[in-house]
C-alpha cells in the first residue's frame, strides 16, 4: 500500500463561480468564510420571522448568533486556534477529544489551527460551530440555516422529478413482465440516476444542473463515459445472492442501508432507487441514514426527509403524488426506516466507526448492502488521503467493512482510488479539474466477506 498523506487544504470548488464549464477554485481562506457570510446573511434576513415568533427575545437571539458567527469567521480568517465546543450537546466530548487527537498528531509546539489542520476536519468543525452558535441562542436553536436552499433545489427540479415519477410508474406497471436482464437494465438506470443526482449538491453548484432540468433517464447514455469505475454488476450480484425469496418470488436482500447525502433533487433520486429495490423484490427493508443537524449546506436531516415525502404526496401530478403516498406507506408499514446518528456529523474517518461508534457499526452490520452517497462520504471512507489512484478501494477503506458496500459518488474533492494504471495521469492531462468538477463519477464496491 502506498503511504498516504492527509490532503492539506487542496483547492475545493467555490460556491458558485463557474468558469468555462468547470468550477473556479478558491482556497479555504475564501471558501469557508463565503459559506459563513451566507449563513450570517440568511439569519439576518430571517429577523422579522424570529420577531413574529418570539418577539424581542428572537431579535436578541438573532444578534447574538450573528455575533458568534462573525467571531468565528474572524478566527478562521486569521488562522486562530481551533476552540473546544461548549454548547453541552451530546457530541461535545467526542468533538473535544478529536481536537486533542489532532493536537497529539501535530505535536505540542503549536495549537491546532484553521489553516494548519486537515481540510476534512476543519470543514466539519465549521458546520458544527454554526450549530453551536444557534444552540447557545434559544429560542432560535432549531433554525436550519440551509433550509431555504434545500427546498429551492426540490422545487427547481420539479420537471425532472415528474418525468422520473412517470418513468417509475411505468416500471411498476411492467414489473411482473420483466426478464432478469430487463430488471438489471432498470436497476442500472435508477442506480445511475441516484449517482448523478449527487452532482446537484448545493455546496458545489448552488443548484441547477442540466441533469435536473431535462429528463434524467435520457441523459444517462451521454454520461456513461464519465463513470470512471463501474462496479454495478457486483452490486447487482450482491442483491441477488441472498437465498431468501422476495415477494416476487425472486432472491431478495433482507436489508439495504442508504447513507444519504443531499436533500432536494438528490434525495428524490435516492428514494426512487429505494422504491425500485423494494418494488422489484430486490430488498425487503430499506434503512436510510441522515444527519442530526444541518450539514455541508445541503445534507438531509429528518425534517428534510419528511418534508420531501410530504411534498411529493402533495404534488399536482398524478404519478408523483401516487409515489409520494407509496413512500409514506413504506414508512408506516415498516418497509422503510429513517435513522440518524451523531457519528455522521463528526469529523471521523469511517475506519474509526467500529471503535468510536460501535452501535452504528453494529447497525450497518445488519445490512446485506450499504450504499454510501456522495463526495463527503467517499472522503470519509478513504480518509481523505492523497492516495495513489491505483490503490485498491478495499485498501483505502483500511478495515472498514461492516457489510458489502458501494460508494455512489461524483468527484468533488482531491481523492480517488481504484483506477487503472495510467487512468489518473490521462485524466489529469485531458482535464486538470477532473477530481473536483463534479463531472466524473464512480460506482465503487467492496465486499469484506470476499476480500
Ligand atoms: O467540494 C466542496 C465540498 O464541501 C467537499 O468538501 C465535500 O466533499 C463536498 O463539497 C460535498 O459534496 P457531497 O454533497 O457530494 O458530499
Ligand atoms: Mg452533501
Amino acid at each position: 500500500m502506498m503511504a498516504a498523506d492527509l490532503t492539506a487544504h487542496g483547492v475545493p470548488p467555490s460556491l458558485s463561480a463557474r468558469v468555462t464549464g468547470s468550477f473556479a477554485y478558491l482556497t479555504i481562506r475564501d471558501r469557508l468564510p463565503t459559506i459563513l457570510t451566507k449563513v450570517i446573511d440568511t439569519i439576518h434576513r430571517t429577523k422579522n420571522k424570529f420577531f413574529e415568533e418570539y418577539g424581542e427575545e428572537g431579535i436578541q437571539a438573532e444578534k447574538q448568533t450573528i455575533s458568534l458567527l462573525s467571531k468565528m469567521r474572524n478566527e478562521l480568517q486569521t488562522d486562530k486556534p481551533v476552540l473546544e465546543l461548549t454548547d453541552g450537546l451530546q457530541d461535545v466530548e467526542s468533538w473535544n477529544q478529536y481536537l486533542q487527537r489532532q493536537q497529539r498528531l501535530q505535536g505540542d509546539q503549536e495549537s491546532v489551527s484553521w489553516f494548519k489542520s486537515p481540510w476534512l476536519y476543519v470543514e466539519c468543525y465549521m458546520y458544527r460551530r454554526i450549530q453551536e452558535a444557534l444552540w447557545l441562542n434559544p429560542p432560535i436553536s432549531d433554525f436550519d440555516v440551509f433550509n431555504e436552499g434545500k427546498t429551492q433545489s426540490f422545487f427547481e427540479s420539479q420537471q425532472a422529478v415528474m418525468t422520473l415519477c412517470t418513468y417509475l410508474e411505468d416500471i411498476h406497471k411492467n414489473m411482473e413482465k420483466f426478464s432478469k436482464n430487463q430488471l438489471f437494465e432498470q436497476f442500472n438506470k435508477l442506480l445511475q440516476v441516484s449517482l448523478w443526482g449527487n452532482k446537484c449538491d448545493l455546496s458545489i453548484s448552488a443548484g441547477q444542473d442540466n441533469f435536473q432540468k431535462t429528463s434524467p433517464i435520457d441523459s444517462l447514455n451521454s454520461l456513461q463515459s464519465f463513470i470512471l469505475v463501474d462496479d454495478s454488476d457486483r452490486v447487482w450480484s450482491t442483491l441477488n445472492s441472498s437465498q431468501r425469496l422476495g415477494e416476487l418470488g425472486k432472491n431478495a436482500a433482507d436489508r439495504v442501508d442508504i447513507v444519504l447525502d443531499n436533500a432536494g433533487f438528490e434525495l428524490v433520486t435516492d428514494l426512487m432507487l429505494a422504491d425500485f429495490l423494494v418494488s422489484a423484490g430486490l430488498a425487503r427493508e430499506i434503512h436510510f441514514h441522515g444527519k442530526s443537524l444541518p450539514w455541508f449546506v445541503s445534507d438531509v436531516t429528518a425534517n428534510d426527509f419528511q418534508w420531501t415525502i410530504r411534498q411529493t404526496m402533495a404534488a399536482n401530478h398524478k404519478w408523483m403524488s401516487k409515489i409520494g403516498y407509496q413512500w409514506q406507506n413504506y414508512l408506516k408499514e415498516g418497509v422503510w426506516f429513517y435513522h440518524d446518528h451523531l457519528f455522521w456529523t463528526q469529523p471521523h474517518e469511517f475506519c474509526d466507526m467500529a471503535a468510536d461508534a460501535p452501535d452504528l457499526y453494529a447497525t450497518l452490520q445488519k445490512a446485506d448492502l450499504v450504499l454510501f452517497k456522495g463526495d463527503l462520504n467517499y472522503r470519509k471512507l478513504t480518509g481523505d488521503r492523497d492516495w495513489d489512484h491505483t490503490v485498491a478501494f478495499s485498501s483505502a477503506l483500511r478495515g472498514f467493512g461492516p457489510a458489502p458496500l458501494c460508494s455512489l459518488r461524483t468527484l468533488k474533492a482531491n481523492v480517488q482510488v481504484g483506477l487503472q494504471p495510467g487512468q489518473g495521469e490521462k485524466l489529469t492531462s485531458q482535464d486538470p479539474a477532473w477530481m473536483t468538477s463534479g463531472k466524473y463519477a464512480v460506482i465503487q464496491f467492496h465486499n469484506p466477506k470476499s476480500e
